[in-house]
């Protein structure tokens, strides 16, 4: 790691699988944690699960969520961790991100979704974030395995120990 770069990845996490990548790659990379906890959630099952979370998604609603304690000014960069939702990035974390004095220490994140299909999130994404330069879809069913989800959390995580390598004096 550079001397005194400090990161995290700031995360969403409905169902855990998010959680569970974020978890490796900080493992991997070293970076604080930082989970984004919403103050109305969806319900956990029923048809209203995929109607308010699509709304959510798609508008906007109800995508208040808990202020964080760490101090966000002391990072120098982040990783974003979201599940898809409804095709776009989970709310809260967009509402997260109206925060524009942080958005420039985003670099790389990664999606969880259940077709591995992540298009529309990164395109949302980029529109705020101009510095992602690392990116990757995790598939959580759709073919899923455990093999190949692991390979490709160590080959986003190397990026980052690559990025790293080149920046060490
Ligand atoms: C409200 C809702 C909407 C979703 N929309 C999509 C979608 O549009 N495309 C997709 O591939 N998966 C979709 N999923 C599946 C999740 O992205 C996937 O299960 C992901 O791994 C969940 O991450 P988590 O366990 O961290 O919450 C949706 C799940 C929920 C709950």
């Amino acid at each position: 790691m550079v001397k005194g770069m400090k990161r995290a990845i700031i995360f969403y996490s409905f169902e855990g699988n998010t959680r569970e990548a974020a978890e490796k790659i900080s493992k991997i990379i070293g970076a604080d944690l930082i989970e984004i906890k919403p103050i109305n959630d969806i319900p956990e099952s029923g048809p209203g699960k995929f109607m308010a979370g699509g709304g959510k998604a798609l508008f906007g609603f109800g995508s208040a969520f808990h202020s964080v304690k760490e101090d966000l000014d002391s990072y120098d960069e982040f990783i974003l961790g979201t599940p898809i939702w409804a095709g776009r990035t989970a709310p809260y974390l967009m509402a997260f991100l109206k925060n524009e004095s942080i958005r420039s220490k985003f670099t790389g994140v990664f999606t969880l979704s259940g077709s591995g299909n992540n298009k529309s999130c990164l395109k949302q994404l980029k529109k705020k974030l101009p510095n992602l330069r690392y990116d990757v879809s995790i598939c959580d069913r759709v073919g899923r395995n455990e093999d190949e989800t692991n390979k490709a959390i160590e080959l986003f995580a190397g990026n980052y120990k690559i990025s790293n390598e080149d920046l060490k004096t």
